[in-house]
């Protein structure tokens, strides 16, 4: 079966607006109005990047216990091959893991592409969550290198990804047809998900990190754009979480993680699995009526 690409076909024009003006009913609600039926995932194809460990490995646990077929992104972490294969065991769908640099965007277009061809031929749900953390201290003492890793790691990752998500929803939406050319069954739009941070809203303190804050926020308000540019085909939304326990603060001396459990008004890091339901939320139809918003999870810190 020959393998369409999105960006082959001629761009159709914006639809969804006529003189500066949303076209009335744009969208449509699902026709599902039970809770649970509107959180599953079955038979969806979801990506989510950064997810050999951490909170992408549990967005990935919680979206295959929904039902959903999962392409696991990992950079480094070979561990990833593994929790594929033991996620596929447990839930009984489909999942891989795949080797991308998210920073690269020919990369990133080439394995989206790859597992349009080796899953179903459709894609439901990506969630672009790679990201590096700032290490440098200030930014007046820090490397103009580093700046660019976290920019291109943390924001331009997330634009490329989006950019080839968006062209296959666009597509899916146009003719109704999978990459391989089938009839897309119980398809509805495309739900993009970015990992901002609460570092998005708030500069952290005692450590400082400008170029993660500023890159973060980027991409909050990245997705609130696209949620208006893509109205009639996808959804698009963020998720800031606070601080939650994983690899990415392993560099963090202890007494500076006790500072911050003194900041957080529920007195600890949260847990991966503690966002699972955040994700699921914005991937599944419960969430049909929201996009362009930010779904802060950080047990209170903003609240102060
Ligand atoms: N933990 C927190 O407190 C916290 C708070 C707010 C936001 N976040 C955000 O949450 C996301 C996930 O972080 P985490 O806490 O789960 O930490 P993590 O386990 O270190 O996850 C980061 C992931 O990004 C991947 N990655 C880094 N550079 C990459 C590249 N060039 N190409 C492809 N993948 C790359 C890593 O892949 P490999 O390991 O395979 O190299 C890793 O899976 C990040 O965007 C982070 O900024 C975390």
């Amino acid at each position: 079966m020959v393998l369409k690409r999105a960006d082959e076909h001629e761009a159709p024009e914006d639809s969804s607006m006529k003189d500066g003006i949303f076209r009335q009913y744009n969208t449509k609600a699902p026709s599902e109005t039970q809770v649970i039926p509107l959180f599953s995932l079955k038979g969806k194809t979801a990506i989510v990047s950064g997810s050999g460990a951490g909170i992408g490995l549990a967005v990935v646990q919680g979206f295959a216990e929904a039902g959903a077929n999962v392409a696991i992104w990992y950079h480094g972490n070979k561990k990833a091959l593994d929790r594929a294969a033991e996620i596929e065991q447990k839930y009984g769908v489909k999942c891989r893991a795949y080797q991308t640099d998210v920073t690269d965007y020919d990369n990133v277009k080439e394995v989206i592409y790859e597992i349009a061809r080796e899953f179903n031929g459709r894609l439901d749900i990506f969630v672009a969550n790679a990201g590096i953390p700032w290490t440098q201290g200030r930014m007046i003492d820090g490397e103009l290198s580093h700046y660019h890793k976290v920019v291109a790691t943390d924001l331009d990752s997330v634009f490329y990804c989006a950019k080839v998500a968006g062209e296959i929803w666009r597509h899916q939406y146009e003719t109704g047809l999978s990459m391989t050319g089938e009839t897309l069954q119980n398809y509805r739009y495309g739900s993009f998900i970015a990992t901002s941070s609460m570092s998005g809203h708030i500069a952290n303190i005692p450590q400082l990190q400008s170029a993660y804050n500023a890159a973060k926020a980027g991409v909050r308000h990245l997705c609130q754009s696209l949620a208006v540019e893509w109205v009639k085909f996808a959804r698009a939304n963020s998720i800031s979480p606070g601080y939650i326990a994983t690899e990415i603060s392993n560099f963090i001396p202890p007494e500076t993680k006790a500072i911050w459990r003194g900041k957080i008004p529920m007195g600890r890091e949260g847990e991966a699995h503690e966002l699972k339901g955040a994700y699921l939320y914005l991937a599944s139809d419960a969430s049909s009526y929201t996009t362009g918003t930010d779904i802060v999870v950080d047990g209170g810190y903003t609240a102060v």
